[in-house]
C-alpha cells in the first residue's frame, strides 16, 4: 500500500498556558501543504515492525511514530500480522513541518484498511492525538483546520477549501527541540522577556474563509517565534533575508526552524526562491503550495 504523507504550516499558534500533564494549551491554524513523503505498507510474514528510511534524521526503532501508530493498533486490536514500513522522506526531520505526526497519520489511515478495522475518522483522530499533538489534524482530508487543546482538538474549516496559497519554505540546517522552545518559552514569559501582542485564531480563519489571500498576511502569528529566534538568531536571518528580497508575510512555522512567506502567485514564488537560495547555499528551499492531492506539485 502506497500511502503519501503531507506536511503543514501553522498559520497561526498562541501558546496559552502549561498544563499539569507538562504539554500546553494552544490556538492554531494548521495549513496542510504540497510537500510530502511517501509511506510503503507491505505484510510481512512474521510478527515484527520493521522500518526502513533513508534519511538518517529518522529514528529506526520505538520512537518513531509510524512504528508506535502500527504497534498501538496491533495492541488495541489484537493483529498479529507484522509490517513493512518504508519511508521515503522529503519533509525536513524537526523543522516545524509535521513530518513525523503526518506520516504516523498515514500509518493509521493505511492500516485502518489494510487490516480492515473500519475505524471512524473521529476514533482515528483520538488515536493518533494520544501519538503525537499534530497528527490528528492528518487524519482529516481538509487543507485547513483550527485546533484547539495540545493541537489535537481539530474544527476543519470547509469554507476555505477552494483556497490555494502559494509559499516558498526556507528550513535552515538547525536541530531544534519542540520541547525545549516550549521550555524556553515557560521562562521567558514568566520573567516577562515575550512581547505581549492582541492576536485571535479569529482573523486568521476569517482571512481563509470569507477574506482571501491580500487579508491573510497581517492574520499570521506564532507565539515560539520570538522564542526559537532567541535561541537560534540564524531563524531571524532567513526572516530578514525573506523580508530584504520584498516578501511581506513571513512567519516560522511550529517550534521551527522552518519559515515561510506567503505569495500570490506561483510565478512570485519562484522568483522569490530563486533569489533566496544565492543567499545562503546551506538554506533548503522548497516552492510549496495548500494541498494534500497532488504530489507532482512538490518541487524543490
Ligand atoms: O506531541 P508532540 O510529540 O508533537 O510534542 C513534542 C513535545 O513538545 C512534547 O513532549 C512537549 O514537550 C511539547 N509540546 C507542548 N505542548 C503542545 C505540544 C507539544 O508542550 N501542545
Amino acid at each position: 500500500m502506497v500511502l503519501y504523507s503531507f506536511a503543514k504550516l501553522n498559520l497561526y499558534l498562541k501558546v496559552l498556558n502549561k498544563r499539569k500533564d507538562g504539554f500546553h494549551n494552544l490556538s492554531t491554524v494548521f495549513e496542510k501543504i504540497s510537500l510530502c513523503d511517501k509511506i510503503i505498507l507491505k505484510s510481512r510474514r512474521d510478527s515484527l515492525i520493521k522500518i526502513t528510511c533513508q534519511d538518517a534524521d529518522v529514528p529506526l526503532g520505538r520512537a518513531n511514530l509510524c512504528y508506535k501508530s502500527a504497534s498501538l493498533l496491533r495492541r488495541r486490536f489484537q493483529i498479529k500480522q507484522g509490517l513493512d514500513i518504508k519511508i521515503i522522506k522529503r519533509i525536513p526531520v524537526g523543522a516545524g513541518l509535521g513530518g513525523g505526526s503526518a506520516n504516523a497519520a498515514s500509518v493509521l489511515l493505511g492500516l485502518n484498511r489494510l487490516w480492515q478495522l473500519n475505524l471512524s475518522r473521529k476514533k482515528l483522530a483520538e488515536i493518533a492525538g494520544e501519538i503525537g499533538s499534530d497528527a490528528a489534524f492528518f487524519i482529516y482530508d481538509s487543507s485547513f483546520a483550527q485546533a484547539s487543546g495540545r493541537g489535537e482538538r481539530i474544527m476543519p474549516l470547509k469554507k476555505a477549501e477552494k483556497l490555494k496559497i502559494w509559499h516558498v519554505l526556507v528550513v535552515p540546517k538547525l536541530k531544534v527541540s519542540t520541547p525545549f522552545i516550549f521550555q524556553k518559552w515557560d521562562e521567558l514569559s514568566r520573567k516577562g522577556e515575550l512581547t505581549t501582542v492582541v492576536s485571535s485564531a479569529k482573523l486568521t480563519t476569517l482571512a481563509l474563509t470569507k477574506k482571501g489571500f491580500p487579508s491573510l498576511g497581517k492574520a499570521l502569528f506564532n507565539s515560539l517565534q520570538e522564542v526559537t529566534i532567541k535561541c537560534y538568531p540564524e531563524v531571524g536571518e532567513v526572516i530578514k533575508a525573506l523580508s530584504g528580497l520584498g516578501a511581506q508575510a513571513i512567519l516560522m512555522s511550529g517550534s521551527g526552524p522552518a519559515v515561510f512567506a506567503l505569495c500570490a502567485s506561483r510565478k512570485e514564488a519562484v522568483s522569490l526562491k530563486g533569489k533566496l537560495k544565492k543567499k545562503n547555499r546551506s538554506w533548503r528551499v522548497f516552492l510549496t503550495a495548500t494541498g494534500h492531492m497532488r504530489p507532482k506539485l512538490t518541487e524543490r
